[in-house]
C-alpha cells in the first residue's frame, strides 16, 4: 500500500447545472443546483484513499464550519486529516461550477482559507512527508507552501507530483528543481509550455520541454481521449474509457488521486496504473458532483 500525501485545498462545490453556459449580459434560468465536497486537494485526497493508499491530506479549512461535513467524509474513508487545520480569519474555500447539458464544467475559485496555508503548517506535518512515498500538490494552495513540502520531500527521497491546476504561466524554478513528476491537462501543459497540445507528437514536444524545466516525467491528460506519459526511458499514449459523462467535475482529481495509490516509484508499471486511473475518471465522470462521484478500489476492479 502506497503512503501518499496530498497538499491542497478543500473547497465546498455549489454546482449549477445549466443547459448552456450563459453570455456576457445574458441572465438564464438553472436546471438544478446543488452544495457538495470538493476542492482539487480534497477530490484527489478522496481518490487516493478510496483507491487504498495509505493517504495525509495537508489542508486548511474556515472556522465557520462549513467543511464539517466533508471532514466527517474525510474519516469515514480513513484519510489521515491530523494536518488539516482551521483559520482563524477566513471562511473554507468555495467553488461555484456552472455544469452544462454535455458533462463539460466552469469554475469560480474563492481561496479563502486555502490561501491561509503558511510554510509553518508544512514544517508541522514535516514528519508524515518525510515518512511517505510520494506527496502530491496542486495550485489551489500558497506555492511557497508546495515549494517547502516539495524541498522537504526531496531531501527525504519522497516522489513529489505537481497537478499544476489552476494553471500558471511562469512556474517558479525552485518549484520545478523539485518536482519530480508533472501531471497537467492539454490546456494547463499549453500555458506553461506555449505549445499547443493537438496530437501526439505536440505532446512529445511539450513533454520535452517540461524535462528541460527539470522534472523527470509528465503526464499530459487529454480529457475523453485519454493521456499521454513520458520518462526519460518511455512514452506513449493510454486511451480513455468511452462513457457518456454526465459531470467532468473532478475526473482530473480522481485521474491522479487514483495513479498516486498506484504507480510505483519506479514507474515500472505507469501504463497499468494509467489504465486503473482512467477507469476511475471513466466511472466518476458518469455521477454529477465531485467527491460524492469518486469511486472506490472495488468498483474500479469490478467495472
Ligand atoms: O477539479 C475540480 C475542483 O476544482 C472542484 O471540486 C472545485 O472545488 C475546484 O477546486
Amino acid at each position: 500500500m502506497k503512503k501518499v500525501i496530498i497538499l491542497g485545498s478543500t473547497n465546498v462545490d455549489t454546482i449549477l447545472n445549466v443547459q448552456r453556459f450563459p453570455q456576457p449580459g445574458e441572465t438564464m434560468a438553472m436546471n438544478s443546483m446543488a452544495v457538495a465536497g470538493g476542492g482539487k486537494g480534497a477530490n484527489q485526497a478522496i481518490a487516493a484513499v478510496r483507491s487504498g493508499a495509505e493517504t495525509t491530506f495537508i489542508s486548511k479549512v474556515g472556522h465557520e464550519g462549513a467543511a464539517n461535513f466533508m471532514l466527517d467524509t474525510f474519516k469515514e474513508d480513513g484519510m489521515n486529516i491530523d494536518h488539516v487545520t482551521t483559520s482563524e480569519t477566513a471562511g473554507t474555500g468555495q467553488a461555484y461550477i456552472m455544469v452544462d447539458e454535455n458533462g463539460q464544467n466552469s469554475i469560480l475559485i474563492y481561496g479563502g482559507a486555502n490561501q491561509d496555508i503558511t510554510n509553518e503548517d508544512i514544517q508541522a506535518a514535516k514528519g508524515s512527508i518525510k515518512a511517505a512515498d510520494r506527496i502530491v500538490a496542486q495550485f489551489e494552495v500558497p506555492i511557497p507552501s508546495v515549494i517547502e513540502a516539495f524541498k522537504i520531500a526531496r531531501e527525504n527521497d519522497v516522489q513529489t507530483i505537481l497537478n499544476p491546476a489552476p494553471a500558471i504561466k511562469n512556474i517558479p524554478d525552485d518549484l520545478l528543481s523539485v518536482t519530480d513528476m508533472i501531471v497537467p491537462n492539454e490546456t494547463e501543459s499549453e500555458i506553461i509550455t506555449g505549445i499547443k497540445v493537438t496530437d501526439e507528437a505536440s505532446m512529445e514536444a511539450s513533454a520535452k520541454e517540461f524535462f528541460k524545466m527539470g522534472v523527470k516525467a509528465v503526464i499530459i491528460t487529454v480529457g475523453d481521449r485519454g493521456s499521454f506519459y513520458a520518462t526519460s526511458e518511455q512514452s506513449g499514449f493510454v486511451n480513455a474509457f468511452k462513457v457518456k459523462a454526465a459531470d467532468t467535475t473532478a475526473a482530473g482529481d480522481t485521474f491522479i488521486g487514483a495513479l498516486s495509490s498506484k504507480l510505483e516509484l519506479d514507474y515500472s508499471n505507469l501504463e497499468e496504473a494509467m489504465t486503473y486511473a482512467n477507469k476511475a475518471s471513466s466511472l466518476a465522470v458518469q455521477i454529477k458532483g465531485a467527491q460524492n462521484s469518486i469511486p472506490y478500489a472495488k468498483d474500479i476492479l469490478a467495472d
